[in-house]
């Protein structure tokens, strides 16, 4: 089945055909920068202009940088504040015209990874974190995702974690590896003493430079960079909607 699966991050909008079966883009890449205010009739245009592109009339996976709970959208830190409380699946579906799945988009980069990537046959607990914009996590326990467990938001170092240690504030403060990636490691410590997961994997733009990471990472648990690499948002919101 091919279903087009859309990422929309703080940054930018990212969007492929995916092949659910095999968990892999069936046509290049289209990215377009995330409006500014990211409301959700600026979004809705944006996803239509992706749909012209793909001349897609099908279903749509969309993941979103927020808390979507029963379809409603709960949080909104990377995106604009007017998305609280919107149910984004029905908005987008009429503004575009076709059925419109819309989850986390940390939870579809994880369900992406547990499918196809690093998470096959991991059982016990597994983290997804994606580090771009923001800090995204997809919790796991024996397979089964726990959705929007938002803990780019905890606290750390008196601030919410995000604000410390996620790819923007390296890009930000223009802080090499050696003096961003020990943020990360505190942040990564935090969710192995709340959660002592058995493997956590590291998504985003960043994961592609894991091996400038892995050096300064302090923690115990087994740690890998995302094997779908940034993709893996695309894939799992294709995935979520085809499971629709
Ligand atoms: C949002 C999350 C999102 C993460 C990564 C955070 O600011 O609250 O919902 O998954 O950014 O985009």
């Amino acid at each position: 089945m091919i279903v087009l699966g859309v990422d929309i991050g703080g940054s930018a909008i990212k969007a492929a055909p995916v092949d659910t079966e095999r968990g892999s883009l069936s046509g290049e890449r289209y990215r377009l920068p995330t409006p500014q205010p990211a409301v959700p009739l600026a979004i809705a245009r944006s996803l239509g202009e992706i749909m012209r592109h793909f001349n897609w009339t099908g279903a749509v996976g969309c993941g979103l940088p927020a808390a979507v709970h029963q379809g409603i959208v709960r949080t909104a830190a990377n995106i604009d504040k007017s998305w609280i409380d919107v149910c984004a699946s029905e908005f987008l579906g009429q503004a575009t015209g076709s059925p419109i799945t819309v989850l986390n988009d940390a939870d579809a980069a994880g369900l992406a990874e547990m499918r196809f990537g690093q998470g096959v046959d991991r059982a016990g607990t597994v983290i997804i974190v994606t580090v771009g914009t923001g800090l995204g996590t997809a919790l796991f326990r024996d397979g089964t995702l726990v959705p929007n467990t938002e803990l780019g938001h905890l606290i750390l170092n008196n601030q919410v974690a995000e604000t410390y240690a996620s790819g923007a504030v390296k890009t930000k403060l223009d802080l090499s590896f050696r003096d961003w990636a020990p943020r990360l490691d505190a942040y990564l410590r935090c969710l192995e003493e709340l959660f002592w997961p058995d493997l956590l994997i590291i998504g985003g733009g960043i994961c592609q430079e894991f091996d400038l990471i892995s050096p300064f990472l302090t923690i115990k648990t087994e740690t890998c960079p995302a094997l779908l690499g940034n993709d893996a948002g695309i894939i799992g919101a294709a995935l979520a909607a085809a499971q629709d």
